[in-house]
């Protein structure tokens, strides 16, 4: 009761400040409350003797507070004054602050998998991960997308991996440590044995490679023939890992026309971000709950990116969000692809219908949350505005700890971007 008085004073203190402009705000409701409140203990001569009693609660709370943080925060300076900035009890509050657009599936299925499942994997997959042969994969997965490949490929128990984007090779050998036994097909222009002479890669005894000379587009693979030479006779059992920075929505078509049901995508970017067309993109849409934006440029969105955007690298603020004519959609109203290299002004209306497609054809959608929370992991690059609460929430320091996080690098922990797995089906069935 006393914490739930005390988060409700320190956010509606938090809005008070920031916020003086009454509009569509996310914050409006709070406001209106919290002035109404005053006025009623103004009128009932309540005020005086209410206040007081806030700033007895107040410093209770940053004694109670400040014991936590010496405890759970690295002493950088830059992580303190992050969450000084944002409040005192910001700390795992602001996940999902600026909405986490989803994809709705056909009927409202969901992931058979629990967070108590996660974070069993996490205690498992930490002692692979530390035996991994490529130690920078920079440019590459780090550890939460390495964690989220490795959970859901030994979840669906696939009979045949397909991976589009090696690199290294990295994410090879993740599927390999969740899959000893099961063949694996790989697309890369370029193969990961090239990369051996200039430092560490992983090239896989059981994979075949589409790479080099050989590289095939994963939309021009003959899949009937690839499908046979594994003796693989239902492509239900197949997952299909995109990591190749293509428009996701050319990718999700191709797949279906293949028959593939299983699909994982390494970045599924946020809107106003990234280098190809992504489904949180497509499905950031007004009457999804947390989706859809204002360009006002003194609306609360813009205001509240203005001061994220300086705590997190990969935050947008509302200038680079919005295009010409208001256009937020994909980026800046574009539909990138292909590394960037190729984009495609898209309007409006094809951008509501592109995820009224995907949703008649999704049967799950699941995005990976982080991990663990920024003040664990000391992360600086994906906004947790954006983004849904951690695996490990912030605070739990002892489970961090005792899960083996801890002891990882720092570094592996900046690449989260927000990794989904699709379970798809043709819209007729
Ligand atoms: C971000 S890297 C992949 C990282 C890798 N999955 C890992 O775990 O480290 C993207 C890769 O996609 C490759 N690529 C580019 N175009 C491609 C295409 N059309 N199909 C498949 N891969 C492609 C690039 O050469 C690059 O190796
Ligand atoms: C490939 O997989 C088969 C079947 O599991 C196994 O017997 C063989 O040793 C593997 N080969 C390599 C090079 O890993
Ligand atoms: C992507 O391409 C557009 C041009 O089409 C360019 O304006 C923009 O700066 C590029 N962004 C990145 C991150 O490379």
């Amino acid at each position: 009761m006393l914490e739930r008085v005390l988060s409700l004073r320190s956010r509606t203190t938090q809005a008070n400040s920031e916020e003086d402009v009454d509009d569509e705000s996310k914050t409006r409701k709070t406001l209106s409350l919290t002035t109404r409140f005053l006025n009623q203990l103004t009128k009932t001569n309540f005020l005086w003797p209410s206040l007081f009693f806030f700033l007895f609660l107040l410093i209770t709370s940053i004694a109670i507070h400040s014991r936590n943080i010496v405890c759970d925060v690295s002493s950088t300076g830059l992580i303190h004054s992050r969450f000084n900035f944002f409040g005192i009890d910001g700390l795992d509050s602001e996940f999902g602050l600026l909405g986490v657009p989803w994809c709705r599936s056909k009927h409202g299925k969901t992931v058979e998998w629990t967070t108590k499942d996660l974070i069993k994997g996490i205690e498992e997959f930490v002692p692979v991960y530390e035996t991994r042969p490529i130690k920078n994969n920079m440019y590459g997965m780090g550890f939460d997308h390495s964690f989220g490949l490795w959970f859901i490929t030994r979840w669906i128990k696939p009979e045949l991996m397909i991976e589009s984007g090696a690199f290294k090779g990295h994410s090879t050998w993740v599927l390999r440590q969740a899959m000893p036994n099961t063949p694996i097909v790989s697309l890369s222009p370029r193969h990961p044995e090239k990369y051996l002479k200039k430092g560490a890669a992983y090239v896989d005894g059981n994979c075949t490679y589409f790479a080099g000379k050989d590289f095939v587009d994963f939309g021009s693979v003959d899949w009937g023939r690839m499908m046979k030479k594994h003796g693989v006779t239902d492509r239900s059992l197949v997952l299909v890992f995109f990591d190749d920075h293509q428009n996701e929505l050319k990718r999700l078509k191709q797949a279906l026309k293949a028959g593939f049901r299983h699909l994982v995508f390494e970045d599924n970017y946020d809107t106003g971000t990234g280098d190809h067309y992504s489904f949180r993109q497509m499905c950031d849409q007004f009457y999804v709950r947390g989706g859809g934006h204002s360009c006002f440029k003194d609306g609360d969105e813009a205001r509240i990116r203005t001061k994220r955007r300086m705590f997190w690298e990969k935050a947008v603020d509302i200038g680079e969000l919005c295009g010409e004519g208001e256009a937020w959609w994909g980026v800046k109203g574009q539909m990138r692809d292909d590394f960037n290299h190729s984009n495609k002004a898209i309007s409006y209306n094809e951008h509501f219908q592109n995820s009224r497609f995907v949703e008649s054809v999704l049967d799950v959608y699941w995005e990976l949350p982080p991990v663990a929370g920024p003040s664990l992991t000391h992360q600086t690059r994906y906004d947790p505005a954006r983004v849904s609460s951690p695996i490990v929430e912030d605070g739990r320091f002892g489970l961090f700890q005792r899960l083996g996080l801890g002891s990882l690098e720092t570094s592996v922990f900046n690449g989260y971007t927000q990794m989904v797995y699709l379970q798809v089906s043709k819209s007729s069935s």
